[in-house]
Formats: structure tokens, sequence, C-alpha cells
């Protein structure tokens, strides 16, 4: 499959936000303030978003995993991230808070004492969503836009058929019931005209083997709840809540799955655009569905996946070899 270096790519995308401002019809985010959880490096989509919305003038907070958050917070400090943080303007896009999270803690009552203790814990506070809220609406005040780019599902390398009760409830509560809670937790905390995100995928209501655990069932329940959430907060906090149907993308989540590699192989071969998914390209929708220029749009998932969700027919099936 020809391969086109990520980071010009990116760069081209990026700039297409940034050139947007000042002329023509603009994505202008400037005075917003963002927060994103689910972001523990430079290659998944809460980064890539991050960097649209910076691009677009927005001031960007982070909810870390607490487990992950030390060798972020070091991978940052020594300049890792550094080629991956320039914006077009030549500055390097900052955070002006990093916060410990755990989305499937909702408060500090609901931490059993195993996780307290656990030293991958241990030396970070207030990191339960609603401690986090606070954190940040004490800090930045109201916040504007809200994503949420996180799932985990312990058992999702197997089959429904095989999968424990618990795991499947531990795949609901990390990738679905986080967003319920992030959206009851910051919705008070949010301004009138802002926006929430959350990223699925298409096996929510399409059948791919492999992707097990629940995990279809969570992003399922995440689609659902993107529209009661959309109808509920926007009549009591005037906000759009909106869900990115994302392709497949060779994140470190995504290959803790273990087929990522064949499904971006997939998605090349039988997507009506045939050309890798970028993640700049799902920041640059997410940065078009946060901005006002989306004030009409609620409730929606989005698909940007080159196209691949409208194939009823793989191109490159094995099937199709005699009519070649
Ligand atoms: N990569 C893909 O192919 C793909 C396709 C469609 C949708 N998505 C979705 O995109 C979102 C982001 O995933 P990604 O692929 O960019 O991978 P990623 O590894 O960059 O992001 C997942 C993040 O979730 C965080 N996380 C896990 N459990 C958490 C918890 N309990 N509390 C807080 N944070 C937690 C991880 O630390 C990580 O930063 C997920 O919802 C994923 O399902 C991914």
């Amino acid at each position: 499959m020809p391969q086109r270096p990520l980071s010009v790519r990116s760069r081209r995308m990026v700039t297409a936000v940034k050139a947007a401002n000042g002329t023509g019809l603009p994505i202008d985010l400037r005075g917003k303030k963002a927060f994103i959880a689910g972001v523990a490096d430079d290659m998944g989509f809460g980064w890539a978003i991050a960097k649209c919305l910076a691009e677009a003038g927005a001031e960007i907070s982070l909810g870390v995993w607490v487990p992950a958050l030390n060798i972020f917070e070091t991978s940052l400090r020594r300049g890792k991230f550094d080629e991956n943080r320039m914006l077009s303007n030549g500055q390097l896009m900052e955070f002006a808070h990093v916060y410990p999270m755990d989305a499937v803690f909702d408060t500090l009552e609901d931490v059993p004492k195993d996780v307290l203790e656990n030293k991958r814990y241990a030396g970070n506070e207030g990191w339960t969503v609603s401690e986090v809220a606070e954190k940040a609406a004490k800090d930045s005040g109201k916040v504007d836009i809200v994503v949420h780019s996180l799932a985990n599902g312990p058992e999702v390398q197997k089959p429904l058929l095989e999968t424990s009760r618990r795991g499947y409830l531990a795949a609901m509560s990390a990738s679905s019931y986080s967003f319920v809670s992030m959206m009851q937790r910051f919705g008070p905390f949010m301004n009138e005209g802002g926006a929430a995100i959350t990223l699925t995928y298409v096996a929510a209501d399409r059948v791919i083997p492999g992707y097990g655990g629940g995990m279809s069932s969570a992003k399922a329940a995440l689609e659902s709840d993107t529209k009661v959430l959309a109808y509920e907060a926007g009549r009591k906090y005037g906000v759009r809540v909106n869900t990115i149907s994302a392709g497949p993308l060779g994140s470190r989540a995504a290959k803790a799955i273990g087929f990522i590699d064949d499904m971006i192989r997939y998605s090349y071969e039988n997507s009506p655009v045939q050309k890798e998914l970028h993640a700049a390209e799902i920041g640059a929708v997410a940065a078009f569905l946060t901005s006002p220029l989306a004030s009409a749009v609620t409730g929606q998932t989005i698909y940007v996946d080159n196209g691949l969700s409208i194939m009823g027919l793989a191109g490159d099936s094995k099937t199709l070899d005699r009519h070649a």
C-alpha cells in the first residue's frame, strides 16, 4: 500500500484549518477552552484533535489516564512529542493544564481500596470525573469544548460469545458510561453554545469480527447516548453533542486489539477514497463540529473513514476474482 509520510500530510490538514482563519469561512476557536480526555501520546485521535483545536486558536487542557500520566509528562518534558507539537505558526502546542483522570470512577467514594493503594495511582489525587470537572472549572472557568477520546475493553480480543459479564460491563463503563459521566459533571461548567464530541467505530452497527469483548456494544451505546445527550444537554445547557465514527488508525489502543494493520489494509483496498486515513483528518472534522460553523449539527454520528462505511461489497474479495 502506498504510504505518505504522516507528518507532511498532517501538516497539510492542520494548515487547512489554519488557512481558514482570517479568510473566507473561518474555523475560529480563539477564546474557547477545550478539555480533551484520552490523550497519552502523540499517536491517537485525542492528540490530533487537540492539535487541530489549537490550530484554530482554542486553549487546550488534557485529562490523561492516571497510569499513563507519568510517561506522558516525561515524554512531553523531554521533547519526544515536539515534532508533532509544532503548529503552523511555528510555535509548539501548549497545554494549559494536564489533569490525571480515570473515567471509570465518578467520585472518590466509588474508588475501591486496591485502586487507591495501587502504585500506578499513588501520588496523584483528584482524578475521578467529578473531581477533574471541578478542578478544570476552578482553573479555567467554564469550558466550551469537551472531547471524549477514550475507550477500554479488557476482553476486546474475545468474541462476544466468550465475553464475561465482568469484561462486557468493564467495556461499557470505560467506553460508554464514561461519556455520560463526563456530560453530567462537565455540563454545568460548559458555556452555552459549547460542544462535546466522542469517537465511535462502525462496529457499533455493522459486524466487525475481532472487535469483541463488548466493545461493539459499548460503541452502539455511545452512539445512542450521543442522541439522548444531545437532546438533554441541548435543552439543559445549550450545548451540542456529536460523535465521529473514525476509520482505522494504528493508535496505541488499536494496536492492543491485534488486527489494526489488517483493518488499515482492508480500508485502503475497499474505501471509495483510496488512501490511508490520517488522525489529522478526524481532528479537522472535530474542529468543525465544535465550532460555531456546526451550530445546527447535534446528535449525529459523522463518518470520517474515507467512505468505507457506505460499502456493501468488499472489492478485494477473492470471490470476485473469477470476474477479473
Ligand atoms: N484507532 C482506531 O482505529 C479507532 C477507530 C474508531 C474509533 N476509535 C476510538 O477513538 C478513541 C481514541 O482511541 P485511539 O484509537 O486514538 O487510541 P489512544 O490509545 O490514543 O486513545 C485511547 C485513550 O484512552 C485512554 N484511557 C483508557 N482508559 C481510560 C480511563 N479509564 N480513563 C481515562 N482515559 C482512559 C488511554 O490512556 C488512551 O490515551 C477511542 O474511543 C477509540 O475507540 C479508534
